[in-house]
């Protein structure tokens, strides 16, 4: 579920990390017209970033207004020469430099699922709109937010393209796939990768060689100062106003939070095998990877995170660390005097709160429910 919350701080964080060139996504446009056009719009138009014109149709304006005319297009042909930025900055070669043109895409395809209500304001220019008649003397570089099969039939179609980055289907590539000349890459979701591609070029400017790395974001790797006090910050800011996030899926304040020790003296046999699985320890692989302080990963390791009586901190709220029975069984606190008020029957949505596409991509429920049921 979308967060503009959440948003503001990713897109603080993106501005910290001064990217030469970004392409939006269609994620971008899930909080809506008046959201990109107050926060992405003008990070895209910024100075600093002048390659991401090139997304926009020039004399598009970042104004507020409602008017039917405030369309986006996203997608910019523009054969002219003046879509090749030189830049010294992204050369690592000797040989003086080389111009590159970047072209952000992303395909019609991408909005496929999307809400029709948050996509009617904008405009999505064509492939061939966007890329064909590349200026050759440039190395061509597109942006795509289109999936690596749309970035494969791009390739076919538009052999002066040098280079396809590529994103949306979060497609892990350990080595670039090439067709014909073109070379494309994508390095997966969630920014578990960073991809890094070296390339060598010829006289005319060609891609002689290459090499690829997908670097694995492990914890050793040192964080980025500015960004990691960012995200400090939008911890903090959670604990301090405890407003819920959209985000993240609570269940509802009517049903009690317990441990699952008070759950023990009449169920026995369900806490011995409960204590057996995963649920049981949940919090621990939380503390490893050092996220203890962030909302994101507390809503689904943690019992009560975001209910009143739930988990707030590992100081203040340690016994619901971990998931207890009441995360699956939705409990009226009188069940444990009066036990004929049962709980909420267990359901595949049950455990789909948590075991998301994202977090849990190979959930099966007959499969999962078979290491869980007592
Ligand atoms: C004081 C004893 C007691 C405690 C404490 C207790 N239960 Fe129960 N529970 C029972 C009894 C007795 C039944 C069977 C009731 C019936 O069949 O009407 C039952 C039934 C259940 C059922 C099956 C309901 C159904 O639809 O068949 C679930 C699930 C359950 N309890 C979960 C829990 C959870 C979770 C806790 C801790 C929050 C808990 N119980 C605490 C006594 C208890
Ligand atoms: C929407 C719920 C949800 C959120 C939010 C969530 N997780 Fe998880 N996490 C799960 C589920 C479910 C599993 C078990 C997946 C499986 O076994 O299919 C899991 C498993 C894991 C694992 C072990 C498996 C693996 O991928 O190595 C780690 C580590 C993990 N989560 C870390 C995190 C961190 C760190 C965060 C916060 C950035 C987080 N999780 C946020 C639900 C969530
Ligand atoms: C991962 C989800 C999950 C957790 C956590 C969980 N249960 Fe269950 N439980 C189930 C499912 C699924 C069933 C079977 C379907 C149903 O009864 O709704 C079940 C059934 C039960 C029953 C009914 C009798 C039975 O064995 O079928 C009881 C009692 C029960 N659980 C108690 C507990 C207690 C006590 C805990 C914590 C120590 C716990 N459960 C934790 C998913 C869970
Ligand atoms: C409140 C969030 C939450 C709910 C609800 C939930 N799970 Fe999980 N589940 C997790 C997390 C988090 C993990 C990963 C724990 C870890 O690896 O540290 C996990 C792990 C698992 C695992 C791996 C277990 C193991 O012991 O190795 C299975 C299987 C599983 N869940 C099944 C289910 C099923 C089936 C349901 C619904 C009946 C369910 N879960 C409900 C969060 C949840």
């Amino acid at each position: 579920m979308p967060d503009s919350e959440r948003a503001e701080y990713v897109l603080q964080a993106l501005k910290a990390t001064g990217y030469d060139a970004v392409v939006v996504g269609d994620q971008e446009f899930l909080l809506g017209e008046s959201f990109f056009i107050s926060h992405f719009a003008p990070y895209l138009a910024e100075k600093k970033t002048p390659l991401c014109w090139s997304l926009f149709e020039p004399g598009f304006e970042f104004s507020t207004s409602n008017s039917l005319k405030t369309t986006v297009l996203l997608n910019l042909a523009n054969n002219s020469r003046k879509s090749c930025f030189r830049t010294r900055k992204s050369m690592q070669f000797k040989k003086a430099f080389v111009e590159f043109a970047v072209t952000g895409y992303i395909d019609k395809r991408a909005f496929l699922f999307f809400p029709e209500d948050k996509s009617a304001w904008f405009g999505v220019k064509s492939v061939k709109e966007t890329v064909s008649n590349k200026n050759t003397d440039c190395l061509n570089i597109l942006l795509s937010h289109s999936g690596e099969m749309t970035d494969n039939e791009i390739a076919s179609q538009f052999p002066e393209l040098d280079l396809i980055i590529g994103g949306h289907t979060q497609t892990v590539l350990e080595q670039p796939e090439v067709v014909g000349k073109t070379l494309i890459v994508q390095a997966g979701g969630s920014g578990r990768y960073v991809g890094r591609l070296d390339l060598n070029l010829d006289k005319q400017g060609n891609i002689a060689d290459y090499r690829y790395e997908l670097v694995r974001m492990t914890q050793d790797i040192p964080s980025h100062p500015a960004v990691s006090q960012i995200v400090e910050e939008y911890e903090q800011s959670f604990f301090k106003d405890k407003k819920p996030r959209p985000h993240i899926q609570v269940y509802p304040d009517s049903f009690a939070v317990v441990a699952a020790e008070d759950c023990r003296d009449c169920h026995q046999a369900q806490y011995d095998q409960w204590a057996g699985t995963m649920h049981s320890k949940a919090f621990n692989i939380i503390e490893k990877r050092m996220k203890i302080f962030n909302p994101d990963c507390l809503s689904c390791h943690t019992t009560g995170f975001g209910h009143k009586q739930g988990f707030v901190t590992v100081e203040t709220t340690p016994q619901w660390e971990n998931l207890s029975c009441t995360e699956c069984h939705w409990v009226k606190r009188e069940h444990i005097s009066e036990p004929q008020a049962h709980p909420l029957p267990v359901t595949e949505q049950t455990c789909k709160r948590c075991h998301t596409n994202k977090n849990s991509p190979d959930f099966d429920y007959k499969k999962y429910l078979l290491q869980v049921k007592h």
